[in-house]
């Protein structure tokens, strides 16, 4: 019989005290087989949302959250009957990040093992799976034994994280979802990382994202949950560094499916937009110095490797990185109303755009449109003159053009130009570096 209850523990939160450790474990485990109900974590997780946490219940609440599941194991990994060192990336999300497409080849063509394990998209920002489905034939579900053997021939899998990996995130996740409890340092950072601690890679890089289209809005919230995720890392024994990156403008040129794998294929055909290449080369070079590689990225961008890596991770999984991808039927354009610099292009409003043309879903298990999507044609500081185009939006479903619309009424901002600061306006993409001890 448990000497604790739901609603003591929900109160001690309420008022603004620290959870025990067998509050906690008592929490989530009864949580995860259905004891506490879920307007019951409904309310705790508000709680938490309200109240904090310090940073040893962060960490039990992980390790918790760990247990509620099984764990992975990598250590068995061999190439060549050598020990292949395993480097994971995950970010906290944000608009037109399609970085994981061209990142996990390009460090797998370096000789690491890249397990990119993803999710689905929710609400407006996309998700990794949702993506890569726009190839024709390309599966997310790839059992235990199929991604050891894809990760030793090939080195690089995107794939679905089986239910097994941390139930207690999941359950919460969707609660958290609906009752506007998403955005907490203690929650985020603690269902980002007991996820990857489950999944056993031996070294992650985080890409952490500030600004309007970010769960984090301010540089500080950013920092601090880049720092509460890698001591959590670095306390499980998973050497961890994060990168705080700006998320107030859209990354790239498209949001969507179809069209941000188009993009990516740019990026590892060495093209792309240039901040998309930044970020991909930035978030590359901590992959391998994590994995002990000494090498530029930049190169095998450029020498084919890393495309060559792409098709073979995309095939793997029954895609053909030759079909062509999907592309909508109907398509409407958004033109500038005057001359100047475009000074600001808001994330959120282009995230969300992109979520009602039929790119995102907003509930869990519906399915997406590959071919929805929007792309932008003006970045901040660049020029435009009245009528130039500055979006076009893709979908299938027509009636959906008035609410994207709607979205990206007030998602620009031109301004005058006068001449001087115009390529200052688009801002530095990566903000801070956070390690141990920093
Ligand atoms: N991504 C996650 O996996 N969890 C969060 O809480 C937020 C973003």
């Amino acid at each position: 019989m448990s000497t604790h209850d739901a609603v003591s523990v929900i109160a001690a939160k309420r008022d603004g005290h620290a959870l025990s450790d067998s509050q906690i474990d008592w929490v989530v485990d009864a949580f995860t087989t259905g004891a506490v109900a879920d307007e019951q974590m409904s309310a705790l997780a508000m709680a938490i949302v309200l109240r904090g946490m310090d940073r040893h219940e962060i960490a039990r609440w992980t390790q918790a959250m760990i247990a509620s599941g099984e764990r992975m194991d990598f250590g068995a990994l061999r190439r060549d009957g050598r020990p292949l060192r395993t480097v994971d990336k995950h970010s906290t999300g944000g608009v037109g990040d399609k970085i994981t497409l061209p990142l996990a080849p390009l460090v797998a063509s370096y000789g690491l093992a890249v397990p990119q394990l993803s999710g689905r998209g929710l609400g407006h920002t996309g998700g990794t799976l949702d993506k890569l489905e726009s190839i024709p034939g390309w599966r997310a579900d790839v059992g235990a034994a199929e991604m050891m053997t894809q990760l030793a021939e090939v080195g690089a899998i995107v794939c679905a994280a089986g239910s097994g990996l941390a139930p207690a995130d999941k359950r919460l996740y969707a609660l958290r979802d609906v009752t506007a409890t998403v955005e907490s340092i203690p929650l985020i950072a603690s269902s980002i990382m007991s996820k990857k601690i489950a999944e056993g890679t031996a070294a992650l890089v985080l890409d952490v994202k500030v600004g309007s289209g970010a769960f984090m809005k301010s540089i500080d919230d950013a920092r601090e949950l880049a720092e509460t995720m890698v001591a959590l890392g670095a306390d499980a024994g998973v050497e961890t560094v994060a990168l705080v990156t700006a998320m107030s403008t859209p990354l790239g040129l498209t949001a969507g499916n179809a069209v941000e794998v188009e993009e990516s294929i740019e990026v590892l055909a060495g093209g792309g937009p240039g901040d998309v290449v930044e970020l991909t080369l930035a978030l590359a070079a901590e992959m391998l110095a994590a994995g002990g590689v000494d090498a530029d990225p930049a190169t095998n961008l450029a020498n084919g490797r890393a495309m060559d890596s792409w098709r073979a991770m995309i095939a793997a999984q029954g895609g053909d990185p030759d079909a062509p991808l999907p592309r909508a039927d109907h398509q409407e354009t958004i033109t500038a109303e005057r001359d100047g610099v475009v000074s600001r292009l808001d994330a959120m409003g282009v995230g969300v755009a992109a979520w009602r043309l039929g790119a995102g879903r907003a509930r869990q298990g519906e399915a997406v449109q590959h071919e929805a999507g929007v792309r932008w044609h003006a970045r901040p500081g660049d020029r435009v003159r009245a009528g130039d185009l500055l979006f076009t939006l893709s979908t299938q479903t027509p009636e959906r053009f008035g609410a994207a619309r709607e979205a990206l009424a007030d998602a620009v901002t031109i301004v005058d130009d006068t001449g001087d600061g115009v390529s200052d306006l688009a801002g530095p993409l990566i903000l801070d570096r956070v390690t141990v001890g920093t």
